[in-house]
């Protein structure tokens, strides 16, 4: 096996590892739950009442992290039906960081 075949076999190697996955915190993965009814058994999602952000500019702009995270959760487990997420969660540090970005230049 000459040196490049082997170097493929480490990317398809790398690839697949943890290092690579694709679950990690990111704005995306927060927007991409922000409209999704997965969090949820009411059907809803956080996009059917806040599009655009609507009613979290001011407290992304202005609450702190464990704040914000129970005001999420107030909504995930009274509106939507879902279970509270923990705080240390890819899902939660996600919604954490898309939600921030309702906060405006200002924060
Ligand atoms: C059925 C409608 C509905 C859905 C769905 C919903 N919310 Fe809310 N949410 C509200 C209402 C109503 C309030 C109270 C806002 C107000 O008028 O101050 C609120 C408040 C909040 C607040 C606090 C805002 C503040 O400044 O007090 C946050 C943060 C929030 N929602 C996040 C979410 C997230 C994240 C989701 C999805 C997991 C979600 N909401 C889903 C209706 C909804």
């Amino acid at each position: 096996m000459n040196i490049f075949a082997l170097c493929s076999v480490c990317a398809i190697f790398l690839a697949g590892s943890p290092v690579f996955a694709v679950d990690e915190v990111s704005v995306d993965r927060g927007r991409e739950l922000f409209s999704s009814p997965e969090l949820g058994k009411s059907g809803k999602s956080c996009f059917s009442c806040h599009p655009g952000g609507k009613k979290l500019e001011m407290a992304a702009a202005s609450e702190n992290d464990e704040r914000l995270t129970g005001m999420i959760n107030n909504c995930i487990v009274q509106v939507l039906k879902g279970k509270a997420l923990a705080p240390d969660t890819v899902e939660m540090q996600s919604l954490l960081m898309y939600i921030r970005t309702f906060g405006g230049p200002g924060r």
